[in-house]
């Protein structure tokens, strides 16, 4: 079968080729799709610059993505959810990445089947960044009422923030560009920041969630903007060393970032 495979670390253009690989075999919880659409995020660009090479170690050549919708053709013998034929949509685990490929064995655990309402396209397009949207403002607890701030909302991870937080019953504060804004409105925010216009700084009051996804300066900015008791959660890597020393921080080295801004008794 073909696989679109990485076969060295630096610019796209030179890093990817179609490769002829063998059709991957099922274990006892896998099921084989046979792929009909798949998808691509930051996280295989970064993977393909070899930015990530110290916590995704890759041995060349390996197949790319993790995003991936399909229909079941095989599945192994502990597998009792699936059926063959059914229509599937998952985020591939680590150690199976490589969705664009004409099949992946994927276990069963990381599969679901797909929505009828939806294609192809559209499921493949949903597993990763509807994941890091659902876990990040699960992460800080998300409930009704809570102000929220939701950085790129246009986005992959920020579209989907935008329409979980709405469904918990937050307020949503969302920052995007002149030609998205009527389109986030119809996502549901409540107060569209025009970044080309308008500065959240001065917008946003009493945040009780600020979900980072720009980095550098807007996790800082989100530090200082979220109110005493609040969280601020970031998928945009790790702070540097003096910031997070600054705010206190012992978790910073994570890739997802998770800051409680202490309350004002704690702050003395
Ligand atoms: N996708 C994932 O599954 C995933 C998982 C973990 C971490 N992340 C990280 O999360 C970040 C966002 O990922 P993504 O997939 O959502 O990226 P994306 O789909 O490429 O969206 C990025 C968005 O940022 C907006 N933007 C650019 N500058 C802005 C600014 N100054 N203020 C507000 N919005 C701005 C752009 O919209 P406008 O045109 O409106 O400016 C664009 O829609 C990346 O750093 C990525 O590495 C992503």
């Amino acid at each position: 079968m073909k696989a679109l495979q990485l076969i060295k670390y630096g610019e796209i253009k030179d890093s990817l080729a179609f490769n002829e690989v063998s059709k991957p075999t099922v274990q006892a919880n896998d099921v084989l799709i046979e792929v009909k659409a798949a998808a691509i995020n930051p996280i295989d660009k970064s993977i393909i610059l070899g930015n990530l090479q110290s916590i995704i170690p890759i041995s060349f050549p390996s197949t790319s993505a993790y995003d991936v919708s399909g229909v079941v053709v095989e599945k192994g013998d502990e597998v009792r959810h699936f059926e063959i034929g059914d229509l599937v949509y998952s985020r591939v685990p680590q150690e199976q990445m490589g969705t664009i490929a004409e099949y992946i064995a994927v276990n069963s655990i990381a599969v679901s089947k797909k929505p009828g309402n939806i294609s192809f396209e559209e499921a493949a397009s949903i597993p990763l960044a509807g994941l890091t949207a659902l876990q990040s403002l699960e992460h800080v607890g998300i409930k009704e009422n809570d102000k929220v701030l939701i950085h790129a909302g246009s986005g992959g991870v920020g579209s989907f923030a935008i329409q979980y937080a709405k469904s918990k019953g937050a307020y949503v504060y969302t920052t995007t560009s002149t030609d998205n804004v009527e389109w986030v409105k119809a996502l549901g925010a409540d107060r569209v920041i025009d970044y080309k216009k308008e500065n959240y700084k001065t917008i946003v009051k009493d945040a009780d969630i600020v979900f980072d996804t720009l980095g550098k300066n807007y996790t800082l900015e989100a530090l200082q903007l979220v109110k005493q008791g609040g969280k601020v959660v970031s998928v945009v890597g790790p702070l540097d060393e003096e910031s997070a020393k600054m705010w206190g921080m012992t978790d910073y080295k994570l890739p997802c970032l998770l800051y409680t801004s202490p309350s004002p008794r704690d702050r003395g």
